[in-house]
């Protein structure tokens, strides 16, 4: 197996990763299933997700097509795919490989999904060439993917605008895309995909729910990147953190979430 993966992913497999990608699959699992029910997904359906993570959709794609059916998740880290193997249903396997280049054959799957990999991993075209590549003709392919100039609490707070900037200047110095959202309908077409559909989803977000604490904490996974690059001391990230999450927890903070572009075509046949 290669140990070498495309992509420049700056979020780093740090405790409270895992908690972190399940608060956000959580909220974002109903939308999901709308997409899901709009492509008209069947019981015994063959379905890829590509950069699974811990989870990622797997646990709705096997729930929709049933124990006839059988769900593959894809990733590159090999820690998100043990903890995923011993929570996943008896129909699902998890593999490791590169999103990018996966090995699997021509036109396997009758639906091929990926969330949040091309945005942040980078290449997002070769990304979805892959996709088509191993979805049967006829056969799906959906993407969903950020636009992050939505995400922002109410009311503001400057650690709040603080520790956006500081991620938006990781994201950007390690060449990620996290306003794909405004690109993949058209990209999509450009693959050759038919009937593209584009559905864009926010979420609101209240300080007792799950994803209140999504910018603090993907700040602390990009870490690593933001003192290598000395955009920030330990001290004012500590202190960043604090206050912001303090102001998060208040009951009467709000968040509007990064929109979601969902995108999903059929491969002609
Ligand atoms: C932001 S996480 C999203 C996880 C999941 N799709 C979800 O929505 O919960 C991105 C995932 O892509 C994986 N990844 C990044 N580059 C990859 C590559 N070249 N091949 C396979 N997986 C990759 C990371 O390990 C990580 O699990």
């Amino acid at each position: 197996m290669s140990t070498t993966f495309a992509g420049n992913y700056p979020i780093e497999h740090r405790r409270g990763e895992i908690e972190r990608l399940h608060a956000q699959a959580a909220a974002l699992a109903p939308d999901t299933r709308v997409m899901l029910e709009r492509i008209g997904i069947k019981s015994g359906w063959s379905c890829l997700d590509m950069g699974c993570g811990p989870r990622g959709i797997t646990d709705l794609l096997s729930e929709h097509v049933g124990p006839g059916g059988r769900v593959v998740g894809l990733d590159k880290d090999e820690q998100f795919l043990t903890y995923a193997r011993a929570h996943g249903a008896p129909n699902t396997e998890f593999r490791q490989g590169d999103a990018y280049a996966t090995s699997l054959p021509d036109g396997s799957f009758d639906l091929v999904h990926s969330r949040f990999v091309a945005s942040t991993s980078g290449k997002p075209e070769l990304l979805l060439q892959e996709a088509v590549r191993v979805a049967r003709p006829d056969g799906f392919v959906a993407l969903q993917e950020p636009d992050v100039s939505t995400f922002s609490c109410y009311p503001p707070h400057p650690a709040w605008d603080r520790l956006m900037a500081l991620m938006l200047d990781v994201f950007v110095g390690v060449g990620a895309d996290i306003h794909l959202a405004r690109h993949l309908y058209a990209m999509a077409r450009k693959a050759g995909l038919a009937d593209v559909h584009y559905r864009p989803v926010l979420i609101g977000i209240r300080s007792t729910d799950s994803m209140a604490d999504h910018l603090p904490a993907t700040v602390e996974s990009l870490r690593g990147t933001l003192f290598d690059r000395k955009l920030v001391s330990e001290i004012e990230l500590t202190h960043l953190l604090e206050q912001c999450r303090a102001h998060l927890r208040d009951p009467g903070t709000v968040t509007r979430s990064f929109m979601v572009a969902q995108v999903w075509g059929r491969k002609q046949s």
